[in-house]
């Protein structure tokens, strides 16, 4: 199907006010493929992002605390069935020395993330959050860690975490129950993003682009979601298979969609905080390129400890030594330069109201 730019135009401005845009006309946005139009999105995109962010590019520090995991999602490398995958578990004091490391690097949001690890109960959890609030009280502390009560959430939201990251992973209940074991509810995803909203984080949700089984419709679903949900960040990135999943064998999910996608979401969510992904860095070497060219504006560099990244394989050939390492400081704000824009340190909250 191909679209006008004049139709585009249209589509584009009504992306861009309030109302949600038609099942057919999304349609149309996603399966359109001319260069022409694809760079138009683009360049509305950008323009949206510049006019609330301007040129910075926000970058976080990601800590990848554990890769032991309760759940068995058939996309994911950590999960539990996976016996291939050497498991392993930061202490208390590896953590705070990972924060202490970003910090002298200059990185003002600590992103702790972590399979579903029983091992860590929510007091445990709590004092570490504690923690590192207290010694490092001008940044911002964003878990990623799963499905909790919400009396967990609370409590971490207490000890001092402001942000949680929970991918929806899709919007679409038969689309979820394909991509999950029975174990595992929709549902319950669904009220711990709602949860974590009441509490008062700055909530982060998203969706896998080309995962196994998703459609058009399905990703409609997604754009839906989203526009319901209203998140402070949402994280897209790309499917890729990991050889040791059930899903191993699938195709990855496509480059041009998932910017695509990145376009259409700053488009309806001006405001929000929007990662350029490292699925989207691992399926092209110019991807978080891309996406920052086509709306994101937040990079996570990797400040795990050296030895233990190469075990938090989410997915195959998973990038953790390149530009997106943390400690590659300067030579990530140099690529960033090259695109026109800037490495933004401070801590970047998200300008969508709480
Ligand atoms: N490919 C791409 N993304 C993946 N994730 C998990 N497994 C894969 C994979 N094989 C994503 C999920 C999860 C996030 C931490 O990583 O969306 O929420």
């Amino acid at each position: 199907m191909n679209l006008e730019i004049s139709g585009l135009r249209e589509i584009v401005d009504e992306l861009c006010t309030t109302t949600c845009l038609e099942r057919e006309q999304l349609r149309q946005l996603l399966l359109m493929e001319s260069p022409e139009a694809l760079e138009y999105l683009y360049a509305s995109a950008r323009r949206v992002r510049e006019q609330w962010y301007g040129k910075k590019v926000y970058v976080r520090g990601l800590i990848e605390f554990t890769n032991y995991c309760r759940n068995d999602c058939y996309y994911c490398g950590i999960r539990r069935s996976n016996s291939r995958v050497e498991r392993y578990r930061l202490t208390h004091k590896e953590i705070v020395d990972c924060c202490r490391a970003g910090y002298m690097l200059g990185y003002r949001t600590f992103v702790l993330q972590g399979g579903e690890d029983g091992h860590y109960t929510k007091e445990d959890l709590a004092e570490l959050v504690a923690e590192i609030h207290r010694l490092f009280s001008d940044c911002a502390i964003t878990l990623s860690f799963g499905e909790w009560e919400r009396e967990a959430y609370e409590c971490w939201y207490e000890a001092g975490a402001s942000r949680y990251l929970l991918r929806h992973e899709t919007a679409s209940q038969a689309h979820y129950e394909k991509l999950h074991p029975k174990s595992m509810s929709f549902a319950n995803r669904r009220r711990c993003l709602e949860d974590l909203k009441e509490i008062g984080y700055q909530v982060g949700a998203g969706f896998m682009v080309g995962s196994p089984f998703q459609t058009v419709e399905d990703i409609i679903e997604d754009i839906y979601y989203l526009k319901e949900l209203k998140p402070h960040m949402v994280g897209i990135g790309p499917f890729l298979p990991q050889k040791d999943t059930p899903f191993g064998k699938e195709k990855p999910g496509s480059l041009i969609m998932t910017v695509k996608l990145l376009a259409i979401i700053r488009l309806m969510h001006p405001k929000v905080l929007l990662p350029a992904t490292t699925a989207l860095g691992t399926i092209s070497s110019n991807g978080r390129e891309l996406g920052l060219l086509a709306g994101a504006n937040v990079l996570m560099p990797n400040l795990s400890p050296k030895d233990v990244r190469k075990q938090y394989t989410l997915y195959d050939n998973k990038l953790c030594t390149g530009t997106e390492a943390a400690e590659h400081r300067e030579r990530l704000a140099d690529k960033i330069h090259q695109i026109g824009y800037e490495l933004a340190m401070e801590k970047g909250d998200s300008l969508v109201e709480l």
